[in-house]
């Protein structure tokens, strides 16, 4: 612990920061595996490629939000976070395994808490991991648990979906509008990243207005104004999907998304936490992991 160093990302640690998360969440998922499920693999290519451009997108807009731990070994851990508007998000949070529990992951935090200091909201998607679980709730913050749907989904039960569009860059506006609605605050520069990386589906009528961003797994973002609205854009975006798709990080606060997912033919299960502080669990929204 002598020669442990905290100080800030920079672009030139993302690769290294990668690989302890990689690391570290392969751990969780080994740990929370159930004996049904096969046994978790490393992330592809693909998967750490987003990674890396995702959290050099955060050094880039909140350098003071995101921190590394190193030794004379290399980076050990990491802490990542934003500020939008008047919320503060907790991107990433891990330290390589086998150097855990030794005190090295409660600076980290401290560090990018400290980012957040001035914010009335802060936001975090928690894993399992008692570690994570018991720091996060001395830090204040309130652990809501997460739900997620996963399967096939069952073609003959999509609805006809009316009113949705493809969306671009000229719908930020209303989606950061919708974001203030839901948790306060609007993605803001995030939407430039999630534009480039993730398809967009928009609804806007004269009774409802909301967004969906997909990745390669299905919804990863959805907020709407009402439950009608959020219901018609995941089931657009189930409609999109060709093969096993996941809508994770759905809260008790968005039972509408059980009945959608449910009628879709997916199952359901449970999937660590949504932390908050400062706030309520947004809905109707179905939070991002890391852009929350
Ligand atoms: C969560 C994580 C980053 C914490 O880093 P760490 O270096 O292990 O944490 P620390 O040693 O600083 O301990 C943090 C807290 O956990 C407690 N703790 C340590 N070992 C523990 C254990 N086995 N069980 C429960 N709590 C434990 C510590 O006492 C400390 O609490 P305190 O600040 O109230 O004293 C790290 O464990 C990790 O990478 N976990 C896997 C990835 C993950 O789940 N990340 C969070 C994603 S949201």
């Amino acid at each position: 612990m002598d020669d442990l160093l905290i100080r800030p990302m920079t672009e030139d640690d993302v690769a290294a920061a990668e690989a302890v998360s990689g690391a570290a969440f392969l751990e969780v998922d080994r740990h929370a595996r159930r004996v049904a499920d096969p046994e978790p693999t490393p992330r592809t290519p693909a998967h750490r490629a987003t990674w890396i451009e995702r959290t050099r997108h955060l050094v880039r807009t909140d350098p003071a939000g995101c921190w590394v731990a190193e030794d004379a070994g290399g980076v050990v851990g990491l802490a990542t976070s934003f500020r939008r508007e008047t919320l503060w998000c907790l991107a990433t949070y891990a330290v390589l395994p086998g150097r855990q529990g030794r005190g090295i992951g409660r600076p980290l935090l401290a560090a990018a808490l400290h980012h957040g200091r001035a914010c009335l909201r802060g936001m975090l998607s928690s894993s399992t991991d008692a570690r994570a679980v018991r720091t996060y709730h001395r830090a204040g913050f309130e652990l809501h648990p997460q739900m997620r749907l996963s399967g096939t989904v069952d073609r003959t039960a999509i609805p006809v979906v009316e009113k949705v569009r493809d969306g671009s860059a000229g719908d930020v506006d209303l989606m950061d509008s919708l974001d203030r609605l839901a948790r306060g605050a609007g993605h803001g520069p995030d939407h430039e990243l999630m534009l480039r990386t993730w398809r967009l589906l928009v609804s806007d009528t004269p009774t409802g207005r909301g967004y969906v961003y997909l990745d390669h797994r299905g919804p990863a973002l959805l907020a709407a104004s009402d439950r009608r609205t959020a219901a018609r854009l995941l089931w657009a975006a189930l409609a999109e999907s060709t093969g096993p798709v996941g809508v994770g990080h759905v809260t008790d606060a968005n039972q509408w998304a059980l009945d959608v997912g449910l009628a879709a033919g997916l199952d359901l299960t449970q999937d660590g936490y949504l932390g908050l502080r400062g706030m309520k669990p947004p809905a109707p929204y179905v939070h991002s992991g890391a852009l929350l």
